[in-house]
């Protein structure tokens, strides 16, 4: 690996001052049902509470504070998939800097009202293209020709410093509590946040063990970190918007690498029942990539019982329409919802016995919807059953194959299918 960016310490407590009265001390809370879970005292790091609703606001403001007077005069520009830029919007309005966002159309439409709440007059919103890379390529051909400062998401020794100012919040809040802190886990798109930390904790509480957690379907950290370079991931799945990065930062990998940091990956199924989880126990609005610590728990990342633990929740930026995806997300991760293929003799009755011979008394019948083989002819029906129990699943299997239907299990993930669901 290459040699590190020169994020120190003292950088990340620089930081720290410019953001004093700009960034909120988030709470620091314990989480009961976390706690249970793994018998460690498990806390909370509430990022989704401050002004932006993510913890974005503190490497912008500390990048653009430190612009030069003819820096400032010329504006900022950036890319952002919707965290970043609320960052950026807040940081131009309190500094008085002239901004441009370039965002990608699939950033929702939360996000892109907080950004032009949030920027005022000082912010231009531009929405273009099909993905952040489109955005970024944007973003940076109008630096180039504006002379715009570019303010990088996570690729930056100033964007990083500034997120690193969570640990030292983390270490002041943890020994307040007369604790000292064994696990740091930290969620991971480009690593700012994670490389930021690293940097603090390296030099002021080298005994803390740091963990980043990605989703498993943008893992770029730890395909950067097993190359041992930045390398594009083939395949990317952006259902986690706020840490689907295709390709991992080069200061951010090498501090990662540098610091001794682990990475591990979540798989998306397990953070959706973690957001749930989180809405439905806790009463905390967690958007996909705000989750992803938390939900690592349990999963990838085990803690010694007793331990102190720190999740760090990340952003509450969730547009409410998610919420159906993530509900349908959890049950197939969670076992209770499964799809088939049914070919129904089409005779009166069929679906009569099919109802009584096949589903069991805990099951339902979530989702019922023929296949159109061709404008004249039906094909199968799509049958999507959800059970009171996953351990109802052979039994259901057994009367499936007992009921003489010609009958092919879907595996919802399976790309093949995808257009069916
Ligand atoms: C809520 C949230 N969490 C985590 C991340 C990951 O960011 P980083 O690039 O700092 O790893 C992002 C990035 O946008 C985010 O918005």
């Amino acid at each position: 690996m290459s040699s590190p960016a020169p994020v120190t310490a003292a950088d990340v407590e620089r930081a720290a001052v410019r953001l004093d009265g700009v960034a909120v001390r988030t709470p620091l809370q314990r989480n009961a049902r976390l706690s249970a879970l793994t018998g460690a005292e498990v806390y909370l790091k509430r990022e989704d509470l401050q002004p932006v609703r993510s913890y974005k606001l503190r490497g912008a403001y500390n990048l653009i504070a430190q612009l030069d007077a003819r820096e400032r005069a010329l504006g900022v520009v950036c890319a952002s998939a919707g965290n970043h830029g609320q960052g950026v919007a807040l940081a131009c309005q309190l500094l008085g800097v002239r901004g441009r966002i370039f965002v990608p159309r699939t950033t929702p439409r939360q996000k892109r009202d907080r950004m032009t709440a949030l920027g005022g007059t000082a912010l231009e919103l531009v929405v273009t293209g099909d993905s952040y890379d489109d955005a970024a390529a944007a973003a940076l051909a109008e630096a180039a020709a504006s002379g715009a400062v570019l303010v990088p998401a996570f690729d930056d020794a100033r964007t990083i410093a500034g997120q690193g100012t969570v640990a030292i919040e983390v270490a002041e809040q943890v020994e307040e509590l007369g604790r000292s802190l064994d696990l740091l886990v930290a969620p991971v798109g480009g690593g700012g946040l994670l490389a930021g930390t690293a940097a603090w904790a390296r030099e002021r509480r080298p005994g803390w063990r740091l963990v980043g957690v990605e989703p498993r379907g943008a893992a770029s950290m730890a395909a950067a970190l097993a190359a041992g370079r930045p390398v594009p991931l083939e395949h990317l799945d952006g259902f986690v918007d706020g840490a689907a990065v295709r390709t991992s930062g080069l200061l951010t990998t090498a501090l990662v690498a540098a610091c001794g940091a682990g990475v591990t990956a979540v798989d998306e199924g397990r953070l959706c029942t973690e957001l749930l989880a989180l809405y439905q126990t806790d009463g905390v609005i967690a958007e996909p990539a705000g989750g992803l610590a938390s939900a690592a728990l349990g999963d990838g990342v085990r803690p010694e019982p007793g331990s102190t633990v720190v999740c760090v929740l990340s952003g509450g930026n969730n547009d409410v329409s998610r919420y159906a995806e993530i509900l349908e997300r959890s049950l197939v991760h969670e076992g209770l919802k499964h799809y088939f293929l049914v070919e129904f003799p089409q005779e009166p009755g069929a679906l009569r016995r099919f109802l009584d011979d096949v589903l069991g008394p805990d099951d339902d019948i979530a989702l019922f919807e023929y296949v159109k083989r061709s404008t004249r002819e039906t094909g199968p029906a799509l049958v999507g059953i959800e059970l009171g129990a996953a351990a109802d699943l052979p039994g259901l299997l057994e009367r499936l194959s007992a009921s003489g239907l010609t009958v092919q299990r879907v595996d919802p993930d399976d790309p093949a299918f995808r257009f069916l669901l």
